[in-house]
Protein backbone atom coordinates (compact mmCIF):
# COMPACT_ATOMS: atom_id res chain seq x y z
CA UNK A 1 0.00 0.00 0.00
CA UNK A 2 0.91 3.63 -0.45
CA UNK A 3 2.32 4.64 3.18
CA UNK A 4 0.45 7.56 3.06
CA UNK A 5 -2.83 6.51 2.55
CA UNK A 6 -4.00 6.26 6.10
CA UNK A 7 -2.19 9.45 6.81
CA UNK A 8 -4.83 10.64 4.88
CA UNK A 9 -7.60 9.08 6.92
CA UNK A 10 -5.80 9.44 11.18
CA UNK A 11 -7.74 12.75 11.79
CA UNK A 12 -10.90 11.22 10.81
CA UNK A 13 -10.46 7.72 11.28
CA UNK A 14 -12.48 6.79 14.68
CA UNK A 15 -15.15 9.01 12.98
CA UNK A 16 -15.50 6.99 9.62
CA UNK A 17 -15.28 3.84 11.65
CA UNK A 18 -18.09 4.40 13.70
CA UNK A 19 -20.42 4.89 11.16
CA UNK A 20 -19.22 1.44 9.32
CA UNK A 21 -19.90 -0.35 12.52
CA UNK A 22 -23.08 1.80 13.41
CA UNK A 23 -25.29 -1.72 11.71
CA UNK A 24 -24.11 -3.99 13.96
CA UNK A 25 -25.21 -1.33 17.36
CA UNK A 26 -21.93 -1.55 18.94
CA UNK A 27 -19.05 0.97 19.34
CA UNK A 28 -15.77 0.76 17.75
CA UNK A 29 -14.29 0.05 21.31
CA UNK A 30 -16.57 -2.83 21.96
CA UNK A 31 -14.20 -4.41 18.92
CA UNK A 32 -11.15 -3.58 20.29
CA UNK A 33 -11.24 -4.86 23.40
CA UNK A 34 -13.27 -7.87 22.12
CA UNK A 35 -9.30 -8.73 20.15
CA UNK A 36 -6.74 -7.69 23.08
CA UNK A 37 -9.75 -9.63 25.35
CA UNK A 38 -9.11 -12.80 23.25
CA UNK A 39 -5.34 -12.35 22.61
CA UNK A 40 -4.81 -11.85 26.26
CA UNK A 41 -6.82 -15.20 26.72
CA UNK A 42 -5.48 -17.47 24.17
CA UNK A 43 -2.19 -15.91 25.29
CA UNK A 44 -2.85 -17.06 29.05
CA UNK A 45 -4.01 -19.96 28.45
CA UNK A 46 -0.56 -21.19 26.87
CA UNK A 47 0.67 -19.42 30.07
CA UNK A 48 2.77 -17.32 27.77
CA UNK A 49 4.68 -14.74 30.12
CA UNK A 50 4.22 -11.20 27.96
CA UNK A 51 6.90 -8.60 28.79
CA UNK A 52 6.63 -6.38 24.84
CA UNK A 53 4.17 -6.84 22.85
CA UNK A 54 4.39 -5.74 19.37
CA UNK A 55 1.14 -3.86 17.74
CA UNK A 56 1.87 -4.43 13.85
CA UNK A 57 -0.39 -1.33 12.11
CA UNK A 58 -1.18 0.14 15.39
CA UNK A 59 -3.14 3.15 13.28
CA UNK A 60 -4.37 5.72 15.40
CA UNK A 61 -4.04 3.42 18.92
CA UNK A 62 -7.28 1.68 18.98
CA UNK A 63 -6.63 -0.97 20.54
CA UNK A 64 -3.47 0.80 22.99
CA UNK A 65 -5.98 1.41 26.56
CA UNK A 66 -7.05 -1.97 25.94
CA UNK A 67 -3.22 -3.41 26.34
CA UNK A 68 -2.77 -1.43 29.30
CA UNK A 69 -5.44 -3.20 30.63
CA UNK A 70 -5.23 -6.86 29.64
CA UNK A 71 -1.32 -6.60 30.17
CA UNK A 72 -1.00 -3.79 32.34
CA UNK A 73 2.61 -4.49 33.08
CA UNK A 74 3.97 -5.03 29.47
CA UNK A 75 5.97 -2.27 27.56
CA UNK A 76 3.91 -1.90 24.42
CA UNK A 77 5.43 -0.88 21.19
CA UNK A 78 3.10 0.59 18.45
CA UNK A 79 4.24 0.48 14.44
CA UNK A 80 3.07 1.44 11.64
CA UNK A 81 3.66 2.99 7.94
CA UNK A 82 1.89 5.71 8.36
CA UNK A 83 3.45 8.71 10.70
CA UNK A 84 0.25 10.66 11.01
CA UNK A 85 -1.60 7.89 12.63
CA UNK A 86 1.42 7.35 15.13
CA UNK A 87 1.02 11.11 16.22
CA UNK A 88 -2.45 11.17 16.70
CA UNK A 89 -2.25 7.69 18.66
CA UNK A 90 0.35 9.30 20.26
CA UNK A 91 -1.51 12.60 21.25
CA UNK A 92 -4.76 10.55 21.90
CA UNK A 93 -2.79 8.12 24.29
CA UNK A 94 0.52 10.15 25.57
CA UNK A 95 3.60 8.17 26.84
CA UNK A 96 2.12 5.02 26.78
CA UNK A 97 3.59 2.74 23.86
CA UNK A 98 6.38 3.84 21.85
CA UNK A 99 5.79 4.49 18.46
CA UNK A 100 7.84 3.31 15.56
CA UNK A 101 7.31 4.25 12.04
CA UNK A 102 7.95 1.16 9.18
CA UNK A 103 10.06 2.70 6.35
CA UNK A 104 11.27 0.02 3.71
CA UNK A 105 10.79 -3.44 3.87
CA UNK A 106 11.89 -4.29 7.57
CA UNK A 107 10.79 -3.82 10.91
CA UNK A 108 12.79 -1.27 12.96
CA UNK A 109 13.39 -3.67 15.81
CA UNK A 110 16.29 -6.78 17.09
CA UNK A 111 15.50 -10.11 16.70
CA UNK A 112 13.33 -12.44 19.41
CA UNK A 113 12.26 -8.67 20.95
CA UNK A 114 8.80 -9.39 21.54
CA UNK A 115 6.71 -12.10 23.49
CA UNK A 116 3.60 -11.18 21.68
CA UNK A 117 2.92 -9.65 18.54
CA UNK A 118 -0.86 -8.56 17.50
CA UNK A 119 -1.85 -7.28 14.46
CA UNK A 120 -5.81 -5.83 13.88
CA UNK A 121 -7.32 -5.52 10.47
CA UNK A 122 -3.71 -4.52 8.61
CA UNK A 123 -3.24 -7.48 6.28
CA UNK A 124 -6.29 -6.63 4.19
CA UNK A 125 -4.38 -3.21 3.39
CA UNK A 126 -1.18 -4.84 2.32
CA UNK A 127 -0.88 -6.46 -1.22
CA UNK A 128 -0.97 -10.48 -0.67
CA UNK A 129 2.41 -10.61 -2.37
CA UNK A 130 3.74 -9.30 0.70
CA UNK A 131 2.40 -11.05 3.41
CA UNK A 132 4.56 -13.78 3.57
CA UNK A 133 7.47 -11.31 3.84
CA UNK A 134 5.65 -9.73 6.77
CA UNK A 135 4.67 -12.80 8.33
CA UNK A 136 8.44 -13.50 8.25
CA UNK A 137 9.24 -10.46 9.62
CA UNK A 138 6.82 -11.19 12.33
CA UNK A 139 8.30 -14.44 12.88
CA UNK A 140 11.91 -12.45 13.39
CA UNK A 141 11.42 -10.13 15.92
CA UNK A 142 9.08 -13.07 18.12
CA UNK A 143 11.27 -14.94 20.44
CA UNK A 144 11.28 -18.24 20.63
CA UNK A 145 7.90 -19.57 22.21
CA UNK A 146 6.50 -16.32 22.02
CA UNK A 147 3.19 -15.99 19.85
CA UNK A 148 1.73 -14.06 17.05
CA UNK A 149 -2.37 -13.54 17.24
CA UNK A 150 -3.65 -11.36 13.67
CA UNK A 151 -7.27 -10.45 13.35
CA UNK A 152 -8.61 -10.17 9.83
CA UNK A 153 -11.98 -9.68 8.33
CA UNK A 154 -14.24 -13.00 6.95
CA UNK A 155 -14.62 -12.54 3.79
CA UNK A 156 -17.57 -15.27 3.96
CA UNK A 157 -19.77 -12.58 6.08
CA UNK A 158 -21.77 -10.83 4.51
CA UNK A 159 -22.04 -7.84 6.96
CA UNK A 160 -18.54 -7.90 7.32
CA UNK A 161 -18.18 -7.57 3.33
CA UNK A 162 -21.00 -5.19 3.41
CA UNK A 163 -19.33 -2.84 6.03
CA UNK A 164 -15.98 -2.95 4.33
CA UNK A 165 -17.70 -1.82 1.15
CA UNK A 166 -19.01 0.98 2.82
CA UNK A 167 -16.31 2.21 4.50
CA UNK A 168 -13.89 4.80 2.57
CA UNK A 169 -10.93 3.74 4.30
CA UNK A 170 -11.15 0.20 2.84
CA UNK A 171 -11.71 1.59 -0.48
CA UNK A 172 -8.13 -0.58 -1.43
CA UNK A 173 -8.97 -3.66 0.89
CA UNK A 174 -8.74 -6.97 -0.30
CA UNK A 175 -10.01 -9.08 1.81
CA UNK A 176 -7.98 -12.66 2.67
CA UNK A 177 -9.62 -16.58 2.87
CA UNK A 178 -8.57 -17.30 6.24
CA UNK A 179 -7.18 -21.31 4.87
CA UNK A 180 -5.03 -18.71 2.33
CA UNK A 181 -3.58 -17.11 5.31
CA UNK A 182 -3.12 -20.50 7.08
CA UNK A 183 -0.77 -20.77 4.00
CA UNK A 184 1.11 -17.70 4.37
CA UNK A 185 1.88 -18.33 7.78
CA UNK A 186 3.37 -21.46 7.26
CA UNK A 187 5.54 -20.29 4.12
CA UNK A 188 6.66 -17.76 6.44
CA UNK A 189 7.91 -20.54 9.25
CA UNK A 190 5.30 -19.83 11.37
CA UNK A 191 4.05 -23.48 12.53
CA UNK A 192 0.66 -25.13 13.80
CA UNK A 193 -1.33 -21.93 13.05
CA UNK A 194 -4.75 -21.65 14.84
CA UNK A 195 -7.52 -20.50 13.18
CA UNK A 196 -10.63 -19.73 15.21
CA UNK A 197 -13.85 -17.36 14.20
CA UNK A 198 -15.60 -14.81 15.96
CA UNK A 199 -18.28 -11.84 16.57
CA UNK A 200 -21.04 -13.80 14.99
CA UNK A 201 -23.79 -11.41 16.84
CA UNK A 202 -24.92 -8.26 16.32
CA UNK A 203 -26.02 -6.24 19.25
CA UNK A 204 -29.83 -7.28 19.07
CA UNK A 205 -28.42 -10.74 19.47
CA UNK A 206 -25.90 -10.00 22.06
CA UNK A 207 -28.03 -12.55 24.10
CA UNK A 208 -26.51 -15.41 22.03
CA UNK A 209 -22.76 -14.30 22.47
CA UNK A 210 -22.05 -17.01 25.24
CA UNK A 211 -22.51 -19.47 22.70
CA UNK A 212 -19.53 -17.94 20.33
CA UNK A 213 -16.83 -19.98 22.30
CA UNK A 214 -18.73 -23.35 20.62
CA UNK A 215 -18.91 -21.59 17.26
CA UNK A 216 -14.78 -20.91 17.22
CA UNK A 217 -14.73 -23.52 14.17
CA UNK A 218 -17.43 -22.45 12.31
CA UNK A 219 -16.23 -20.34 9.46
CA UNK A 220 -19.28 -17.33 9.54
CA UNK A 221 -18.10 -15.25 11.86
CA UNK A 222 -17.74 -11.51 11.06
CA UNK A 223 -14.13 -11.61 11.98
CA UNK A 224 -11.13 -14.50 12.14
CA UNK A 225 -7.89 -14.90 13.87
CA UNK A 226 -5.16 -16.91 13.80
CA UNK A 227 -2.20 -17.83 16.23
CA UNK A 228 0.86 -19.39 16.25
CA UNK A 229 3.99 -19.81 18.60
CA UNK A 230 7.36 -19.27 17.55
CA UNK A 231 9.14 -22.99 17.46
CA UNK A 232 12.24 -23.08 19.32
CA UNK A 233 13.38 -22.94 22.69
CA UNK A 234 10.32 -22.97 24.75
CA UNK A 235 11.68 -20.39 26.72
CA UNK A 236 8.85 -18.59 29.28
CA UNK A 237 6.01 -20.87 27.90
CA UNK A 238 5.25 -24.01 29.86
CA UNK A 239 2.54 -26.14 28.52
CA UNK A 240 -0.96 -25.02 28.67
CA UNK A 241 -4.43 -27.20 27.94
CA UNK A 242 -4.67 -28.09 23.80
CA UNK A 243 -7.50 -25.29 22.15
CA UNK A 244 -8.86 -26.99 19.45
CA UNK A 245 -8.07 -25.61 15.73
CA UNK A 246 -11.15 -24.71 13.66
CA UNK A 247 -9.05 -25.78 10.29
C1 LIG B 1 -7.59 -0.40 9.09
S1 LIG B 1 -6.19 0.27 9.88
C2 LIG B 1 -6.16 -0.71 11.39
C3 LIG B 1 -5.47 0.03 12.51
C4 LIG B 1 -5.49 -0.69 13.86
N1 LIG B 1 -4.82 -1.96 13.81
C5 LIG B 1 -6.90 -0.84 14.39
O1 LIG B 1 -7.33 -1.98 14.65
O2 LIG B 1 -7.56 0.19 14.58
C6 LIG B 1 -4.84 -0.42 8.96
C7 LIG B 1 -3.48 0.11 9.40
O3 LIG B 1 -2.46 -0.69 8.80
C8 LIG B 1 -1.39 0.15 8.47
N2 LIG B 1 -0.54 -0.52 7.48
C9 LIG B 1 -0.79 -0.76 6.18
N3 LIG B 1 0.26 -1.41 5.61
C10 LIG B 1 1.16 -1.61 6.59
C11 LIG B 1 2.45 -2.24 6.64
N4 LIG B 1 3.03 -2.80 5.57
N5 LIG B 1 3.10 -2.27 7.82
C12 LIG B 1 2.53 -1.72 8.92
N6 LIG B 1 1.33 -1.09 8.94
C13 LIG B 1 0.66 -1.04 7.79
C14 LIG B 1 -2.08 1.42 7.97
O4 LIG B 1 -1.21 2.54 7.95
C15 LIG B 1 -3.21 1.54 8.99
O5 LIG B 1 -2.82 2.30 10.12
Amino acid sequence: MDSAEFDGFASEYDQLLRKTLSVTGEDPEFFHEYKVRELARMAGALHLQVERILDFGSGVGNSTPFFRRYFPSAQLTSADVSARSLEVAEERFPGVATSLQIQGDRLPLADNSCDLAFSACVFHHIDHGEHVHWLSELLRVTRPGGMLGIFEHNPLNPLTVNAVHHCPFDANAHLIRSKRFVERYRRSGWTDPKVRYHLFFPRLLSGLRALEPYLAGIPFGGQYSITAVKRGSAGNLTDGPEEPSAE
